[in-house]
């Protein structure tokens, strides 16, 4: 079987490397070289969204979990939460706190626009809220939040804790928790970091573990911070739950991958690598949903030219050796889902497009072969 490459918005092609380190024979969760290498990827976690004393917690599970496990750590039943949607991924913060009887209010976008920050203002001198969400990158739309003007906005109201979904943006794209006064930011693995999907990465400051504490008893086991923490805080000789041993190990060579890149250059990597993929897109006829502006550098939502019907079109892109995901919702059947984050080089937007235009020709659409490499070629090779 030929391997496809996987463009979709996470899983992202993950490196030998890591999956070498997934490989290594597992060991007690109480072994040395475990508690080390546990230790490692806290510590890692921290320096990538730039923070010094921030408490990471990696757990068994995937970004929803993460979402799930925030919200219940800061809230009580009845308490206020306003929720900033983007798109699908904002929207499920709305389902989760309904879910624990929080009282939710949402501001959203249309899709592919941004909530504009004057309407959050707005909303939170209105009144005021325990918690507020953002979702930096929503990966249905591939609107990337302008987190830093959001983040001035929030400071002048400490009251509410500020919480940002990573998920589709940690380690892709700049977050500098301690600066912009982020309470709880979180991601899961399979994403920018490049690694096999299976852990919820949560990093909390002083003030989101200090809202846990003023919660008091909270009617929820497994993901309870106050539980976490010791094995978090000292992984020698405590025990919790079971530690993912081997993804331990695997995300703890994904960071490393990211801190050796460099993350200045990894975050000019994907900017690169986005607008190569805008522009060659663009230059075969398809259009990003996301406003300029507003346009992730990790994912991108792409509307199909006139006559592509959407499966058909997915379907012969994966036998051709590509694979990207399906759109959402209000998007679905009139847009495809490509990712563009993690451990990828130039070659794998280059194959992308190329095949991407063999495709089109088998569609019998009218556009310049070799259009999209061209385009692609000028940002790549000449900036
Ligand atoms: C922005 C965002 N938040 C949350 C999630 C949920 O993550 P998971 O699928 O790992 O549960 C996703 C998944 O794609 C996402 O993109």
């Amino acid at each position: 079987m030929k391997q496809k490459l996987l463009m979709i918005p996470g899983p992202t092609p993950v490196d030998r490397s890591i999956l070498n380190a997934l490989s290594k024979e597992t060991v007690s969760h109480q072994d040395p070289q475990l508690v080390g290498t546990l230790a490692e990827v806290l510590k890692d976690l921290n320096t990538i969204v730039m923070t010094k004393k921030g408490q990471s917690f990696t757990v068994p599970g995937t970004g929803t979990l993460a979402m799930e496990m925030t919200l219940v750590n800061s809230l009580k039943e009845g308490e206020p939460l306003l929720v900033v949607s983007h798109g699908y991924f904002g929207d499920r913060f709305v389902e989760i706190g309904q879910t624990h009887g929080f009282q939710v209010e949402v501001l959203a976008s249309e899709w592919g626009k941004i909530v504009e920050v004057e309407e959050i203002a707005k909303k939170l001198k209105e009144k005021r809220f325990s918690a507020i969400t953002i979702t930096h990158v929503d990966t249905s739309t591939g609107v990337c939040a302008p987190l830093k003007e959001i983040s001035e906005v929030v400071k002048n109201f400490p009251e509410t804790l500020f919480i940002v979904d990573g998920v589709c943006a940690t380690g892709g794209i700049e977050e500098r928790m301690d600066d912009w006064g982020i309470d709880i930011l979180f991601c899961g693995n399979q994403k920018a970091f490049g690694a096999p999907p299976g852990l919820a990465n949560l990093i909390f400051s002083e003030k989101a573990l200090q809202r846990r504490n003023s919660l008091g008893k909270i009617a929820i086991y497994y993901l309870d911070i106050n539980r976490w923490l010791p094995i978090m805080r000292e992984p020698a000789n405590t025990y919790f739950s079971t530690h993912a041993v081997n993804m331990v190990n695997a995300l703890h060579q994904a960071l490393k991958i990211i801190l050796q890149e460099g993350l200045e250059e990894r975050f000019k990597r994907h900017r690169r690598f986005a607008l190569a993929f805008h522009q060659g897109l663009e230059a075969l006829g398809f259009q990003i949903l996301a406003s300029p502006e507003y346009r992730a550098n990790t994912v991108s939502a792409v509307l199909y030219p006139a006559g592509i019907e959407d499966t058909a079109f997915r379907k012969r892109l994966f036998e051709n050796g590509v694979v990207v995901a399906s759109a959402k919702q209000k998007i679905a059947g009139k847009a495809f889902r490509l990712g563009h984050m993690g451990n990828i080089s130039e070659t794998e937007i280059m194959i992308t497009l190329s095949i991407i235009e063999k495709t089109l020709l088998e569609f019998k659409q009218d556009f310049t072969l070799g259009s999209s490499i061209k385009a692609a070629e000028e940002i790549l090779y000449k900036e």
